[in-house]
This record gives structure tokens, sequence and C-alpha cells, in this order.
């Protein structure tokens, strides 16, 4: 969508895959103030989003959107204002039905004009749009007319279509959104997880600057998966130029999850200015290579062992668009470490379900 956000994908955290629908201005609040303290907001994690469950379940009198006042007391602006100036961004929830996925507030259907106003007014800045409880018609004549009312607002608001159930979102999606979910909800499991990644994948082609496949927001941190299971969820969504929106507790999240939503060379590849989303490039029953082009002639690629057994994973130059007698540098992106000269292929030895992801360097 040209409304100037989302050059790169967007980076924050979001209260669903944690909290579901219990949460409050007081979550919201030490959120931000941990996003600032554990460093990940200098990482480039700005957006601070509310999902399902902010608002009470009627409207006003007037007809506008209230927020629920016994877990968000301040009201949505008081919270816009806490969040902004730590320097961060704040994010809503709504949906193009009559009731958001939960029954727990009212959607947008009808109201799209006043509550992109009302949005507006909060100072928001994200917009994470659902389609539960609708009319029946098809999102691409519900979704737009949000993405219209957003831009009269005159307010850049980032708009995240949470249009799932659709067969082909990201053939319509560049037009209306700055993203558009390509599945299903994801959940804390490995098997969740990696059909994300593959259904996702189906549509890499239309991904670019200012319009982003989403495979839903990140689990890493969340006690489903090992380190491994959560470090390959974190490579793949960076290198397929996924929004990084994490999904765990951060006020409480234990090293290994620091560690892995803090690599500031993975999350590079995925704010590569170039904006091209990688893929997967071969597959050899559960052993995979995923790779795509970044800027300044280099390529990024994921060797990664889905299987249940440790196995050798490989790539030839050929398979990732690196010219075959290239002489390159390759940079371990877990390791942080550098093999100068390496000639048509780079392989590892991988453990069940980890990865690992590199950049070619070509002199
Ligand atoms: C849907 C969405 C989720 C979340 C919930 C909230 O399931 O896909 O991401 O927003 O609704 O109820």
């Amino acid at each position: 969508l040209a409304n100037g956000l989302g050059l790169t994908p967007p980076m924050g955290w979001n209260t669903y895959n944690h909290f579901h629908w219990t949460i409050s201005e007081k979550i919201i609040r030490e959120t931000a103030d941990a996003m600032v303290s554990s460093g990940l907001a200098a990482l480039g994690y700005q957006y601070i989003n509310l999902d399902d469950a902010w608002a009470e379940r009627q409207r006003d009198s007037a007809g506008n959107l209230v927020a629920n006042a016994t877990t968000f007391p301040a009201g949505i602006k008081g919270l816009a204002d806490y969040v902004h100036a730590k320097g961060l961004k704040l994010g809503i929830y709504s949906d193009a039905g009559n009731l958001t996925c939960s029954k727990l507030q009212p959607g947008s259907l009808g109201y799209e004009e006043q509550d992109a106003k009302t949005f507006a007014s909060w100072e928001i800045d994200f917009l994470k749009y659902d389609n539960c409880h609708t009319d029946g018609t098809s999102p691409q004549v519900r979704y737009p007319i949000m993405s219209k009312a957003l831009l009269k607002t005159g307010r850049p608001i980032f708009f995240s279509l949470c249009e799932w159930g659709v067969e082909d979102p990201a053939t319509w999606g560049p037009g209306v959104g700055n993203s558009w979910r390509t599945t299903g909800d994801i959940a804390d499991n490995w098997e969740r997880m990696t059909e994300r990644a593959d259904k996702n994948d189906k549509w890499a082609s239309y991904a670019g600057p200012g319009g982003w496949n989403d495979p839903d927001m990140l689990e890493v941190g969340n006690g489903g998966m090992t380190t491994e299971e959560y470090r390959s969820h974190f490579s793949i969504w960076a290198l397929a130029k996924a929004p990084l929106i994490l999904g765990c507790d951060i006020r409480s999240m234990d090293l290994d999850t620091h560690q892995i939503l803090s690599n500031s060379e993975v999350i590079a590849v995925n704010q590569d200015k170039l904006g091209v989303q990688g893929k997967k490039v071969k597959k050899d029953g559960d052993l995979e290579v995923w790779a795509g082009p970044l800027s300044q002639k280099r390529v990024v690629v994921v060797l990664w062992n889905r299987g249940s057994s440790p196995a050798k994973v490989a790539a030839n130059f050929s398979d990732i668009g690196v010219p075959p007698f290239a002489l390159v540098d390759v940079r371990d992106l877990w390791a942080h470490t550098t093999e100068a000269k390496v000639k048509e292929q780079i392989s590892a030895d991988l453990d069940p379900h980890a990865c690992k992801m590199y950049i070619i360097i070509q002199k």
C-alpha cells in the first residue's frame, strides 16, 4: 500500500500469542518498558500492538468504540502517550465484521470511517484488521473500505490485513495493506510453525517494500518449542521478509529467547533494503535450503534439517544464485564468524530441527 509505511517488514510485539484475550494497560506499559530496557527497541522493534479484547462490548451512544474501563482505565490515548514517550509506536486491533474473533468487542463493519477517525485521534500507528463474524461478502470488498478510511485520516497507520481463510490474499493485498496473512493462525509447536513457513513461501514473488506476506506472529520464547526450533523459526521468518512481531512475554524472557530475538545480523537480513523475500530453493526429503538475494550482491542462505535425526545439509552455489566459480566469504549469522574464500558449495552438519544461516559475500 502506497502510504509510505512498511518499506521494510514491521518489527514489534503483539499481545495475542502469549496473553490471548486477557490483556490490560498494565501489561502494555510494562512491555513497552521491557522493550526499551532489554535493548530490543534499539534493534528496531518499535510497534507495541494490542490484539483482540481491548474494548467494551458496546459502542457508546455516539457509536464510538471505547476502551474497556476496567482493564484500560487510562484509555487508549493515555496508553499511546505513554508508549510514544518511550520512542515506540502503538498498534490496535479491529475486525472487518460485526464482532471480533473473541466476540468480546464490536467489529468495524459499517463503522470504518468513524473507527479510523477514532484510531487517528488516539494517535494509533498500526491497525491489525481481522476477518471474523462478517456479512459473508469477500474481504476484497470489505478491506479496501478500511484502507481508504485510514488514508483519509491523514495519519500514517500501518495496515495489517488479517484476512485469513481466503485463497489468494497476495494477489490483491499489496494494493490494500502493508502486510497480509497467508495462513491461518500459528501455534507454539513445530508442526504449525513449519506449515506456516511452507504456505507463506508460495506467495514470495508478491512481497516487496510497502507490502509483505505475513505467516503470522512469532512464538519464540513461549515455551512450546526447543531453542533450536525457535532459532529456525526466527531465521526463516527473517529470510522470508515476514513481519517480526514478537509474541512472548518480553518482561520475563529467558536468555536464549533474548539471544535469538536480538541477533542483529539476522534482523539486518529481514530489514535489508532490497526487500526480496527469500524462498525454499531445494528440498531433499527433510533437508532443505532456503535462500534469497540481498543488497550489494549478497545472498542469504538457510540450511535446515527438518528431520528427526542429525544430517548434513548442503547447497551448491548454483542452487542459491551465486556464480559457480565465485570465490566468496561466508558469514555465519548465528556463530558470528566468517570463513574466507569458499568455493562452489556450503554445507553443515545439523541436529534435528536445527538450521544454519549464512550470508554469501561476493568480492
Ligand atoms: C484471529 C487472528 C489471531 C488473533 C485472534 C484474536 O484468530 O487470526 O491472530 O487476532 O483472532 O481473537
